[in-house]
């Protein structure tokens, strides 16, 4: 088993359970296309610094709205109406069919970013590629174009017109985070946010406050979504049947929650469930069963799901639940002699197809997302759908920070050996554009009203 075709290697391993590594250095060679587990801890917590999540106790307000289009949003069309003729309500035209953003391909688009380093201060730095000095900027013009209809620019007064009064989270993992910090840049375009929360640690909870629209982003570092240990490079430990209080616990005072996750997942672990040990991963040396993670990613998405929805029915508020699906990353090259992202450019169609483990990854979560709306068919206060950005994300593999988590990593000539990140995305970047879907999926939520 070469570490020349880590996907190759990866479902072979996972379809057999058998011949798995039995020796510490052979765990190393399984883990090409990761780098992760190969990095110094020092680039480990670039790629992973935890997300930041609210926890303000004050925060608990209690709703009464039940339905979903709360009277605030429902309030301004109806005085747009009045203002017209006042004679009968016309019922309002059917939402348009759903546009299937996930397949379509990029476009060269000369619009200038929303935002950039000196207007968001809310960029870090390892994603401030413009400041990093990275000398190719075509990456930023591109826009997704669905193949059946048009994706409209994000429009941050529309998503703060649609979420007014309303309190969001993103949960997960660094990619959580910068979706989050991609959609705050873009929304402070138009409306100062305020930090009103921000944890000690590690930065991992933070919590803005957009006073102009009484709306809250949150964002909540949960990398498993259920209840682990991160204990990398070491197992991590998963208990796949309990959710992550650190932000279930707050969903009293959520309307929309984001749930972001997947990248912890091919670490080695231990999963537990039922109060024992299911099995591992990556777990030389343990007694215990390889199972691979594709089955526990199920798992723990639909832990978290079937928490959502009990505890919105029990609570009779509303919830709207996004799952942001895989995105994959795109080290090329050989995993130990540090892969790297060169590309400039992004894939044309039919360049680069989905497969190996971003498909599986892909597709596990949709699973959990469609099996979970099943779940809920019988009950209107939650709305759940998945954000499909695996395919547009994988055409871009020209997306990411690469050497530019550093700032001028060329300076002295090029070297050797660079760390790359091929994993998160240069803001402002294609990661904008999942915003973009985000809010179209609001809009649709709102059954039309307001979006044109
Ligand atoms: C950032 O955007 C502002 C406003 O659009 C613009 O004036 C400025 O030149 C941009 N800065 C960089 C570094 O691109
Ligand atoms: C602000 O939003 C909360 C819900 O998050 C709501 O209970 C409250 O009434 C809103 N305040 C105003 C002034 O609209
Ligand atoms: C490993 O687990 C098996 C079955 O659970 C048990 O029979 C065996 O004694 C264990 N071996 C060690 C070294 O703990």
């Amino acid at each position: 088993m070469g570490g020349s075709s880590p996907f190759k290697d990866q479902n072979k391993q996972h379809s057999t359970t058998t011949t798995t590594m039995t020796t510490f250095f052979s765990f190393w060679r399984f883990l090409p296309y990761t780098i992760y587990a190969i990095l110094p801890m020092a680039l480990f917590r670039v790629y992973f610094y935890p997300l930041p999540v609210p926890q303000s106790p004050t925060d608990r307000l209690p709703r009464s709205d039940h339905i979903l289009v709360a009277p605030s949003l429902s309030s301004p069309r109806q005085a747009e109406k009045a203002g017209g003729d006042a004679v009968t309500e016309a019922p309002p035209p059917p939402p348009p069919p759903p546009c299937d953003y996930a397949s379509g391909k990029w476009v060269p688009d000369k619009s200038e970013p929303l935002y950039n380093g000196t207007t968001c201060v809310l960029i870090r730095d390892a994603q401030n590629c413009i400041a990093h000095g990275r000398p190719d900027l075509d990456y930023l013009y591109w826009r997704w174009k669905p193949h059946q209809c048009h994706l409209p620019r994000f429009q941050p007064i529309k998503f703060l017109q649609l979420v007014r009064n309303k309190n969001v989270a993103f949960v997960g993992d660094s990619l959580a985070r910068n979706q989050l910090e991609s959609l705050v840049c873009m929304l402070s375009t138009v409306s100062d946010p305020i930090l009103v929360y921000r944890d000690g640690e590690d930065n991992k909870f933070r919590k803005w406050n957009f006073p102009g629209h009484n709306m809250t982003i949150s964002a909540y570092w949960s990398p498993f979504l259920v209840k682990g240990e991160e204990n990398f490079p070491d197992y991590n430990k998963l208990y796949l049947d309990s959710v992550n209080e650190r932000w279930a616990g707050d969903l009293g005072s959520l309307d929309m929650v984001v749930l972001s996750f997947g990248h912890w997942f091919v670490h080695p672990a231990v999963y537990f469930e039922g109060g024992s040990a299911l099995g591992c991963h990556y777990c030389t040396g343990l007694n215990h069963t390889e199972i691979g993670f594709y089955g526990v990613l199920r798992k723990a998405l639909r832990t978290s799901l079937k928490a959502l929805i009990a505890r919105t029915r029990a609570s009779g508020r509303a919830m709207d639940v996004l799952v942001t699906m895989f995105p994959p990353a795109h080290f090329e090259g050989d995993w130990d002699k540090f892969g790297s992202c060169p590309k400039t450019k992004p894939y044309q169609e039919g360049e680069k197809l989905l497969e190996g483990m971003d498909a599986e990854m892909r597709k596990s979560l949709a699973d959990e997302v469609e099996a979970a709306k099943a779940d809920a068919r019988d009950f209107s206060g939650i709305r759940l759908e998945a954000l499909d950005i695996t395919k547009l994300s994988l055409m871009r593999p020209d997306g990411h920070p690469g050497p530019y988590i550093f700032p001028f990593p060329f300076a002295d000539g090029v070297k050797d050996r660079v760390q790359n990140d091929c994993v998160h995305w240069c803001l402002p970047g294609p990661i904008d554009t999942w915003n973009a879907i985000l809010l179209e999926a609001i809009k649709r939520w709102r059954g039309g009203e307001m979006n044109r």
